[in-house]
This record gives C-alpha cells, structure tokens and sequence, in this order.
C-alpha cells in the first residue's frame, strides 16, 4: 500500500494533525485544544508538556479512525507558531513555560538588541519584542538561574521535533524569526549569538524545511505502533507552512490572512530585506527562496475583542453590515489593541476610535473595526510595497473571510483582487504534510507544493476607492497624534 504522511500545525489555540497520501491528498485530520496563560499584562506563556498532550492525543485520534493509513507512515512535518522560547536543560527537561511570540515583556530588551550595529544587517529584520532573543535577554536579567540552566533554546516546532525525534533540529523558515540567524547565509550567526550572552551550542541543528531532520525515535514509534522507519522533516514556522500548503514559493504569489493577528505575505526568489519598513524578511522552508511580511498583532482579535463588549458573536456583529459595501464609516478605529509591528514597531501603542458621536451606533463601530484592520493591512502593504513587491491578486484566508462585507472591504482599501481558496486545505498542517513529502520522497517541492481550486475572487469596488482613499488618510494620520497623547 502506498505511503501516507503526517502533517502536525502546532497553532496558539491548539494542534491539528492533517494525514495525507503521497500526492498531499488528504485522508482525515484531527484536533486538540490547549490554553494560553496570561499571569501579567502584556505576557502570553504555554506549558510545552500541553503541546504533547494534544498531540498524543491527536495522533491517537487518526491512528484509530485510519487504522491502515496510520500503519503506513513514511514521514511526518511540523509547522509552529513562531519565535516562541522553550528553554531545554541538559536532561533535555523544559525548565520554564514558553513564551510565546504575542508576549510583549521584552520590548526594552528588544529595543537593546536592535540598536546593535550587527542585528539589522546580519538577520534582515528589526528585532521586535516578539522575536526569541529579547526574550532570552528578559530571562537573563529576570531569571538568571533559568538562564544559565539553559543547554538548548528551542522553538515550539522545534521543541516537537525534539520530542519526535530525540534530536534538536529546527528549520531555518523559524530559526529566522529568532533574530539569531544570518537570513542570508541561513545558518546562526555566532555574533549575534554572543550579543545576548549564547553560542551555537544553545541552538539546535538547522536544517531545510523540506530536508530530513532525523528519523521518528524509537519510544515514538513504539507509542504509535509503526513498524518501517519514518522520516521527521526540517517542518517550518506557520507562516512559510502556510506558504507551502497554498503553493506559495514564486515571486510575486502571496496571502493575506484574517486571523487573530493579521499577515501580508509574499514570496520572495532574493533575499532583499528592508528592516526599516518593519517588514519581516525570513528564509521559505524550501531551499533558495526567502518571504516577505507584515504582520498586525489584532486582526479577528478586533472583533472578538468588541463581541466581548457587546455581548453579540462576531458573526452576529458582521451580518449588521450587510454584503454589499456603502462607503467609509466616517469614524476611525486604530486596531493596536496588542501594539504594533509592521509598520509603526511600537509595542506600546494601543488603540481607539475617532469620531464617535450621539447618532454612532453599534453597527458603525463594527463597520469601522473592520475598516482599521484593513487599513493596518494596507500599511503592510505599502510597507510591502517600498521592498518592489507588487501583487496582482493575493489568497485571502482567516477567520475573518468568512464575512464577504470584510473580504469586499480589504480588496477595496488593498485595491488588490482576492481569491478565496475552496475547501478548507490549504493551510498550515497541508504545508507541513507537503514538507513530509518532499523531506521522505527527495521530489521537488514545486511538483508537490501547488495552489488551491479557488471558489470565488472578490475584485476592488471601484466605485468607492476614493472614498476609502481618504477614510485611509484620516488613518495614517492618527497615528502620531494619537501616539503623542499616549507617551
Ligand atoms: C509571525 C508571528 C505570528 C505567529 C503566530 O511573525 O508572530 O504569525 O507565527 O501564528
């Protein structure tokens, strides 16, 4: 029988098993939840040993319901949420909860690193607060014995493939987000290793998205009843796996996503960074190709943020507005509900409505929510844009388009087609799955790593682009002022 593969996306809320035959078809998937602690404001931590549970339990679950499927693992990819640290001891014991990348705790060590000659020139990328090594820094100065305990530095899908495989090995699509590794050369660079006090023996082996990592350990394959050898792949950060899952490796391709933070992609065949637009430029997961992105922190969290207040769900709020577009709210909603990266870099901005008055009612706030977040997609754009990337039409995933009034809004503010992929695989655990492929069958990740069947593009209104133009004014210039009565 043929060979199926297994992809794992290690997401915030919980982790999602995606199984596979050879040519990424998908057999069944299965799902398990976890939390995120929050013991201070502005900290966002998960205990590593929850990552297992649900994902003893995710691969209980498939192994069960595909019985013979399971019985024929060939190779197995993990996609993780980014930038997260999980500190390993020399027993290979987790020595404190990770910190995750929306933990905002380490803004002035982050602010530290950057202002070094070396950060922006060797990673490609301001260090933002998000990134692993301020977070390291944070542990030095506030934990020191975690700090000098520490043997390895893992990221969460590291730290997976760690327990998959006994080996520390990460790839480099995720080592990028560290602000440890030279995005050019795609190793870790020791000078910026020795900024915060670390070397290359702190770091896992780094690796190919789409390469071998190491074979799946012996206690694993016992675990889960598997007989013939099986391959554990470089995986990627969620990012570059959700480029692979929607064949996302050529220039000029590229997604916007409506999730809880928001994100503006594009793929990239050179590394060109330009950190002083507070773009991202990060290593694919396949070899020789880089992306490029901006990132909001508050994108659905927006709206979830606002059904909270209101007591209505998301859905309820967004069906106000009905489907067609009427034009600009005239009120404004700045949507740094978390701070900022791309473009402002500012983790201590935090947001607001301009404009309200007697007559605003609840759907005007909801139709501004959603004008905000576009406006904050279309600074990554423009953002984007100062780096000589254009797009003709971009995939648009997230919670978020579930709304065709958002998905109208955002190709009329970004002035860009949208194509919305039909089903519901494209995403991360196909992208990691994509990668098991490549990494066990040595194919060519472009053979393997196509684009979704699109069910609709929904194309700019034209007739409103003025009006959104100026509404998208208004927006730029609240920033300052706004900033100048926060600080
Ligand atoms: C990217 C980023 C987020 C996380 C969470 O830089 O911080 O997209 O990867 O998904």
């Amino acid at each position: 029988m043929a060979s199926t593969f297994l992809g794992l996306d290690l997401g915030t809320s919980g982790l999602r098993g995606l199984l596979v035959d050879a040519t990424g078809d998908v057999i069944g998937s299965a799902e398990a939840h976890y939390d995120v602690a929050r013991p201070h404001s502005g900290w966002s931590e998960q205990d590593p040993n929850d990552w297992i549970t649900a994902c003893q339990e995710v691969a209980a679950d498939l192994r069960q319901r595909f019985p013979a499927e399971w019985g024929n693992l060939a190779g197995v990819g993990v996609s993780g949420h980014m930038h997260g640290a999980v500190l390993i001891d020399k027993a290979g014991e987790v020595i404190r909860p990770c910190i995750l990348w929306n933990d905002t705790r380490s803004h002035a060590e982050a602010a530290e690193l950057d202002a070094s000659e070396d950060a922006r020139r060797l990673s490609g990328n301001i260090v933002f607060p998000g990134f692993t090594a301020p977070k390291l820094q944070w542990i030095a100065k506030h934990e020191p014995e975690n700090f000098w305990r520490t043997a390895k530095v893992l990221l969460p899908a590291a730290f997976l493939n760690f327990w998959l495989t006994g080996e520390a090995v990460t790839d480099m699509s995720d080592a990028a987000g560290t602000a440890w590794l030279d995005v050019a050369r795609r190793d870790w660079s020791e000078k910026l290793l020795n900024l915060g006090g670390l070397s290359k023996d702190h770091m896992p082996r780094v690796v190919e998205g789409s390469a071998e990592a190491e074979l799946l350990c012996a206690k694993r394959m016992q675990e889960w009843r598997l007989e013939d050898p099986v391959i554990v792949a470089g995986g990627a950060g969620d990012n570059a796996a959700t480029a692979c899952g929607a064949g996302l490796l050529s220039e000029g391709s590229g997604f916007v996503s409506l999730g809880t933070s928001g994100v503006l992609l594009a793929a990239k065949e050179n590394f060109a960074p330009r950190p002083e637009t507070a773009v991202h430029t990060f290593c694919h997961a396949v070899p020789e190709r880089w992306y490029q992105m901006g990132v909001i922190l508050a994108a659905t969290d927006c709206l979830n943020w606002f059904s909270g207040i209101t007591g209505a769900t998301p859905a309820e709020l967004t069906s106000e507005l009905g489907t067609e577009l009427q034009g600009s709210s005239g009120t404004t909603f700045l949507p740094y509900l978390s701070g900022e990266r791309t473009p402002h870099n500012d983790s201590h901005i935090r947001g607001g409505f301009v404009g309200l008055g007697v007559d605003t009612e609840r759907r005007d706030m909801t139709q501004a929510i959603l004008e905000g977040v576009c406006f904050a997609l279309r600074d990554c754009l423009e953002a984007l844009r100062e780096t000589g990337t254009e797009f003709e039409q971009l995939l648009a995933f997230g919670g978020g388009t579930a709304s065709p009034y958002w998905c109208q809004l955002l190709a009329t503010i970004l002035n860009v087609p949208l194509a919305l992929p039909s089903g519901s695989e494209f995403g991360a655990a196909l992208g990691a799955a994509r990668l098991a492929i490549c990494a066990t069958t040595k194919v060519d990740p472009s053979d393997v790593m196509t684009p979704p069947a699109i069910r609709a593009v929904v194309n700019p209104d034209v007739r409103l682009r003025d009006d959104y133009e100026a509404a998208y004014g208004a927006y730029r210039r609240a920033y300052p002022a706004h900033k100048s009565m926060q600080t």
